[in-house]
Formats: structure tokens, sequence, C-alpha cells
């Protein structure tokens, strides 16, 4: 039920390391003594955390600048995660919209479910076999207390979420005995340094957020228990029950207009 340990060889894999809860969870797996594959776009700030987790805890943490939303360049990625010892996947990279569907860019929503469901479903498709041949792995999934829910003016956002955290716990139903855990990360807000998040934490009171450094080091803790879900902070708790079992007639129009508020609209 644990995680494979880590070795000089195996690597732990994290999508979205370039900032906020990607960088929290390579340094945790780093602090763990894992090395590491850092996957984002921004090659710089890459380098500069490989460096620096190099550095601090003598880890080995490898660089893949790649735009996930593009199936042409995630391609290779997904061969090279397909063959190599992966110990841990952190599906982590994921991006939201604000605001009217139909009042969006449509290239970019379809980017967003690229990004947000299709590279999630991929990437996990190229390491499974491999795990399971070894009979150890670990994956976390990043989905959202969003995708618990209807969401209006985050439809695109909501609805990859709720791809993500089906696909996940539905995945760790199918892997019983078989030594590969799959852990749901479902959070409420997350604080991170995110420049995006200074018009958005305006609107949400300052108790709701939790730190992604807290978030990350419940995620591998629960990853290596192999729990099924995990919802950092107790007001996201409440929210995360509230989105699944309160009725979504009731509750699509009241989070619809917080969401409104929250895109500035
Ligand atoms: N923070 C929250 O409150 C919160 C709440 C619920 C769920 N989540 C979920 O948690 C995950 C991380 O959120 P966060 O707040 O840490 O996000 P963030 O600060 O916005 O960081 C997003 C990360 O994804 C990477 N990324 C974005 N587009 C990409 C692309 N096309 N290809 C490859 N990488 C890409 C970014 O790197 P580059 O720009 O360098 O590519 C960055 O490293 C997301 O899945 C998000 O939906 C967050």
């Amino acid at each position: 039920m644990s995680l494979p340990a880590p070795t000089a060889d195996n690597r732990a894999v994290v999508t979205g390391a370039s900032q906020g809860i990607g960088t929290a969870l390579a340094e945790e797996l780093a602090r763990r003594g894992y090395s590491l594959i850092l996957v984002a776009r921004r090659k710089e700030l890459l380098t500069d955390l490989a460096v620096r987790l190099g550095d601090r805890y003598g880890v080995t943490a490898e660089v893949r600048a790649v735009d996930l939303s593009d199936r042409e360049e995630r391609g290779p990625l997904s061969a090279e995660l397909a063959e190599r010892d992966i110990a841990i996947l952190c599906n982590n990279a994921g991006v939201a919209t604000f605001g009217p569907v139909a009042k969006l860019d449509p290239a970019y929503e379809r980017a967003v479910v690229e990004l947000n469901s299709v590279a999630v479903h991929d990437l996990t498709l190229s390491v499974l076999p491999g795990m399971l041949a070894r009979r150890a792995g670990g994956i976390l999934i990043t989905g959202s207390v969003a995708g618990n829910m209807a969401v209006p003016n985050n439809a695109t956002y909501a609805a990859t979420k709720a791809f993500t955290n089906s696909f996940s716990e539905s995945l760790r139903g199918e892997l019983g005995g078989t030594g590969v855990n799959v852990t749901l990360l479902a959070p409420g807000p997350v604080r991170t340094t995110n420049p995006d998040q200074e018009d958005v934490g305006t609107k949400i009171p300052e108790f709701v957020w939790v730190s992604a450094a807290h978030t990350a080091k419940l995620s591998i803790d629960s990853l290596a228990r192999n729990k099924m879900r995990v919802v950092p902070g107790l007001i996201s708790k409440g929210m995360s029950v509230a989105g699944q079992y309160a009725p979504r007639a009731l509750t699509a129009p009241v989070v619809g207009a917080v969401y409104k508020r929250m895109g500035g609209l």
C-alpha cells in the first residue's frame, strides 16, 4: 500500500511544477528523497526549481518544458514516461477561466479541456502499465471541489474537474491489490503566488484559504496511504460535502453568482 521507495533510477513526475501547488508538491517529494521530472511550459522557472531542489535535497531533477495542452508536444513526454521507471505521477497542471462560455475564447476553452482532462488521462495511461508490472506506484490527480458541482461562469473548468474527480476515484476502484495507489486531491481555495489569485483572493475570505505547502504534504501522505480523496481545510471539506449532496438546482444559481463576482463580471 505504501509508495515505492526513491531510488537513483526512479522518478516522481510533477506537472505544473513551475508555480503554485505543483512547486510545493515537487519540494515535498524532493524532501522525501525522490528524484524528479518537472513539467510545465516555462523552462526557466523549472530549471531554477531543479537547481534549488538538487542543492537543498541532493536529488536529481530533470526539466521537461512542454505545453500539455498541445497533443504534438505532449506525445514525446507520454512516450518517455511509458518507458521510464515512474514511481509517482502527480497530474497537477490545470487552469481555470471565468465568465459565460459563450463570451470566452473558444480556442482557449478547448485548450483548457485538453490540459485539465485529456492530458491527465493521457499521462496516466502512459505510466500505468509500468506501475502495474512493477506492482508499485502512486498517481495523484489534482481535481477540485468545483468538480463536484454545477458552476455557471466557470463551466469548462468545473466540467474538466468533474472528469478528473470521477476518473481518479473510479481508477482507484479498479486498482485494489495491484500495488498502485491513486488519490484525488480535490481542494477548495489554496493560496499560491499566482498573481491571478490577487483579484480572486479579495473576494474569498482569508480563513477559507489553505497553504500550498500544507496541501502538498497532506496530498503525498494521503497518496502513501492510498486515500481515495483529500480535501485540505475544514471549510473546503464543508464545500466538498455540500457540492456532492445538495440539490444542484438549488446550488447552481448561488455558486454561479459567487463565480460571477470572482470573475469581476
Ligand atoms: N489554487 C487553488 O485554489 C486551486 C483550487 C482547486 C484546484 N486547483 C487545481 O490545482 C492545480 C494547481 O493549481 P495552482 O493554483 O497551483 O495553479 P497555478 O499557480 O496557476 O499553476 C498552474 C501550473 O500549471 C502549469 N500549466 C498551465 N498551463 C499549462 C500547459 N498548457 N502546459 C503545461 N503546464 C501548464 C503552469 O506552468 P506554466 O505556466 O509554466 O506552463 C503552472 O506550473 C490545478 O489543476 C488547479 O485547477 C487549485
